[in-house]
């Protein structure tokens, strides 16, 4: 049987491949779209959108770190309605599903920008972004079971669009907010957002990032906390894991995949490595090809071998 290298995330929501490009990482697609292309990808995650524009937060907003970086962007972005009526538009005219993260500060923010991208074309699926650790209260959602569900009942209720849920590793067990939005009408969970952290000037004796003073700590470092946080979750719940932290190569994403995720996001490695996305796609095709795979389900059961050198 030929390899189906889709991937379903639910309610209708088919992906050609299981490599995306994370939110916050390849804007709304249309810069990385001249520079690497797109039409490798299985999705778009667009950065954040709110109901209103937002400036975000004072510079510096980055900061390297040992293997991985420190973000404290704080959801700038151009607000829902420059989203609906101009940029999905293109999008529609796109291979690749895009996938809209939306944020907010409450849940009626969250119900508005669902409601207003529900049924235009061109937005495939809507990531709830209950995780943004960049933000007066921006975890609040995230870190509390009941809230994260009564904000995904609230979504629900006005969207028939595909529902992922990003959720943030900054909680004890990641499982339990989970199963609370699963039960509530998630499709589907992303995980894991950042990790909340810090970088400290000895000069000024104070946070590098001025922000919060608290950042979102992404790339390699991050890695193995977020294979156990993939891990945990497709034994706590049913729907489809999408799995995103310090992925940066092809063996980096069939560990995912072999973790239980249905999907994954690279983020930060598109930073150093613009083109990453395109080699990692191809190396997961060549991978299944050699492996003889029907589809992504059997890297569950199969041993990932070493990326070739
Ligand atoms: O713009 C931001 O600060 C987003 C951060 C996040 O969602 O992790």
């Amino acid at each position: 049987m030929a390899f189906d290298a889709t991937v379903d995330l639910g309610r209708g929501l088919l992906l050609p491949n299981p490599v995306g490009v994370a939110s916050g990482t390849f804007g709304y697609g249309f810069e990385p779209l001249e520079l690497v292309g797109i039409d490798h990808l299985g999705a778009i995650y667009s950065k954040g959108t709110t109901l209103n524009p937002r400036a975000g937060n004072s510079p510096p907003r980055i900061a390297e770190t040992t293997a991985g970086m420190l973000n404290s962007i704080g959801l700038q972005n151009p607000g829902v309605e420059v989203v609906a009526s101009e940029y999905a538009p293109i999008w529609a005219t796109w291979d690749p599903p895009v996938i809209v993260n939306v944020a907010g500060a409450d849940i009626a923010e969250y119900v508005a920008v669902c409601e207003r991208l529900d049924g235009v074309p061109g937005v495939a699926g809507l990531e709830l972004n209950i995780s943004c650790p960049n933000i007066a209260h921006g975890l609040d959602l995230g870190t509390d079971p009941g809230a994260a569900s009564a904000c995904v009942a609230a979504v629900r209720q006005v969207t028939s669009l595909p529902l992922l849920v990003k959720l943030t590793p900054n909680v004890t067990d990641i499982g339990e907010v989970a199963r609370a939005v699963e039960t509530a009408g998630a499709d589907a969970v992303t995980a894991v957002n950042t990790y909340l952290g810090m970088k400290v000037s000895l000069r000024r004796l104070g946070p590098v990032l001025p922000g919060l003073g608290t950042a979102g700590l992404s790339g390699p470092a991050i890695k193995p906390l977020a294979l156990a946080a993939v891990a945990r979750l497709r034994r706590a719940v049913a729907i489809p894991v999408v799995g995103i932290g310090g992925i940066a190569s092809t063996q980096d994403a069939l560990e995912f995949l072999a973790a239980g995720a249905a999907a994954v996001q690279i983020g930060t490695a598109n930073f150093h490595s613009p083109h990453i996305s395109r080699q990692v796609v191809r190396g997961c095709l060549e991978y299944a090809a050699q492996s003889g795979l029907e589809t992504w389900d059997q890297v569950l059961q199969r041993p990932v071998r070493p990326e070739p050198a």
